[in-house]
């Protein structure tokens, strides 16, 4: 029996006094607006669209519907930025205060923010505060970078000098998802600054406030008009219309690969360079060795957390043999006590799904599972109405060629396959398009090694699962994406280098 039903809590009312007051005001206030070259703007077709509450499908905020004409208006503002002194010849030491000055300002708004961020996208308060809090790490991290960019000298003949820049690309464009907003602006926002280019970033319009609240906030760091621009709008639409726009010299995106692959078709017109942040279907493989009682809760939270709307969930949960009834039995009893519900609730342990489409996509996949022979060992249910709610749900009995094991699903959904040795696990854990992260979970220092080695994926969790620390580099193999975000890999992504030859 399931005693997390989805949607129990929809009715949960808030307690006034524990909520962030300044973020229920922002939701509150009129329609937001468009934030180019450092002004407020409506959208110049003066549409607005409705921004949801998940917890509850009402409508809790307008934002302006930017289009074409706007995403042409804020990279103009931006190209402008990027060329003014004001910001084209500060020095190294200023970029890096104007970073450090935004982590100081996102850390004493975090409460707000982090609220924000949770209404918006259903996700429960502590993990929105943890991920909240985190963009100042990542500002940091970015500011010490801005007086580290290096060139280099080569060798040359004696009336010769040859040496390199390294320079910004220019205007980047970034498009992120709902799933994340305020380490998705963060991880984007962070190192184009550091390297001296300029940014317009489009939220995702199921949810644009926490980006554009955060360009309010930041208008106390004074940066220059236009190296921060912020255009709400729709992805087939200003979406689009930044990938495709000719002033435009770099895309970085997180999202679906189906999109990706848009968004590097749309970069031909001017060979702008793209990063892509894409989808997954992350193996989580347990071992007979493995330590379970860190293993099992670790699992659960792999698959359920932010509600499985998280690209790097691990829901093919691999577990050998020997172990297998005593792992599946724990995952679903553990699945089963995951509490559902509203995201201030402080005894929810995830929220709900962020829209009622998303919703729609989990039920068919939870259906699909079913109608293709899979067993259901526990959750299944989906509840719309008040809130978009789905049960943690586990499949057993899968083959590899289930809708449920070679797609991504971005709900609590996971499938448990039964593997009987190493080389088993690691072929079928790699049999998958994909291959953003992987999780393996064994006491056997060999083994670890070798099969961290044998997978083929960005990031590779061994004994833990979730770590991504700004110092590291992040990003997918296979059809996970394209390039690298964090880490140095990220300033190499954010600047070109320009080779000067010099005869005296
Ligand atoms: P999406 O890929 O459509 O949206 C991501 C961003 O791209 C949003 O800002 C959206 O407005 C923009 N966008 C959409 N179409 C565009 C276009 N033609 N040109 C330029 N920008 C465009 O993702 P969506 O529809 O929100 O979610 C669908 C599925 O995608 C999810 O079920 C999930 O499987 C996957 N997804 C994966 C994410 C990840 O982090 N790996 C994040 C979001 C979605
Ligand atoms: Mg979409």
């Amino acid at each position: 029996m399931s005693t997390n039903k989805a949607g129990a809590e929809a009715a949960f009312t808030p307690d006034p006094a524990k909520i962030s007051q300044a973020a229920l005001d922002y939701i509150k206030a009129g329609p937001k607006k468009l934030y180019i070259g450092g002004a407020w703007k409506a959208a110049q077709s003066g549409e607005t669209f409705e921004v949801f509450d998940p917890a509850t499908g009402e409508v809790m905020a307008h934002a302006a519907l930017g289009k074409a004409a706007d995403i042409d208006d804020a990279v103009k503002a931006a190209r402008k930025a990027f060329q003014d002194p004001s910001w084209a010849r500060i020095s190294p030491h200023q970029r890096s205060r104007y970073l450090l000055t935004i982590a100081d300002i996102i850390e004493r708004n975090v409460e707000e923010l982090a609220t924000i961020q949770a209404i918006d996208i259903g996700m429960v308060l502590p993990q929105s505060r943890q991920l909240t809090a985190s963009m100042c790490d990542v500002f940091r991290y970015f500011a010490g970078f801005a007086t580290k960019i290096l060139g280099s000298t080569y060798p040359s003949d004696g009336s010769a000098l040859t040496y390199s820049l390294r320079e910004p690309l220019g205007v980047v464009g970034a498009i992120i998802p709902w799933n994340s907003p305020t380490f998705a602006s963060a991880w984007k926002i962070a190192p184009a600054l550091a390297c001296g280019n300029t940014v317009v970033l489009k939220p995702a319009e199921q949810a644009p406030l926490l980006p554009l609240r955060l360009a309010e906030l930041l208008e106390a760091a004074d940066l220059p008009p236009g190296v921060l621009n912020i255009v709400s709008g729709l992805g087939a639409d200003a979406g689009d219309a930044l990938a495709k726009h000719p002033g435009v010299n770099k895309i970085n995106f997180t999202g679906s690969t189906g999109v990706g692959k848009g968004i590097l078709a749309a970069s031909t017109g001017n060979l702008k360079k793209v990063t892509l942040e894409l989808g997954g279907k992350s193996p989580n493989i347990i071992f007979p060795d493995a330590d379970l009682e860190k293993t099992i809760p670790a699992a659960v939270m792999g698959f359920t957390s932010g509600a499985g709307q998280v690209c790097v969930a691990g829901t093919r949960v691999f577990v050998h043999e020997d172990v297998y009834d005593e792992v599946a039995a724990a995952i679903a009893k553990a699945a089963q006590a995951i509490k559902v519900g509203n995201p201030l609730d402080p005894t929810a342990d995830i929220g709900p799904i962020i829209s009622k489409k998303q919703l729609d996509r989990v039920s068919d996949y939870i259906k699909s599972g079913q109608e293709e022979g899979a067993a259901l060992r526990t959750g299944g249910e989906a509840h719309e109405g008040p809130g978009y709610y789905v049960e943690p749900t586990v499949f057993e009995n899968v083959t590899d060629e289930m809708r449920i094991v070679r797609e991504e699903i971005f709900g609590p959904v996971a499938a448990l396959i039964r593997f009987k040795d190493e080389n088993d696990a690691v072929f079928r854990a790699n049999d998958t398009e994909f291959g953003l992260a992987a999780a393996v979970w064994t006491k056997d220092i060999s083994r670890a090694h070798t099969v961290a080695r044998a997978l083929e994926a960005g990031t590779v969790w061994v004994n833990t699962i979730f770590e991504l620390d700004v110092i590291a580099p992040y990003g997918g193999y296979k059809m996970s994406g394209i390039g690298r975000e964090l880490g140095a890999e990220s300033i190499e992504a954010n600047t070109q280098v320009k080779t000067v030859v010099v005869r005296f």
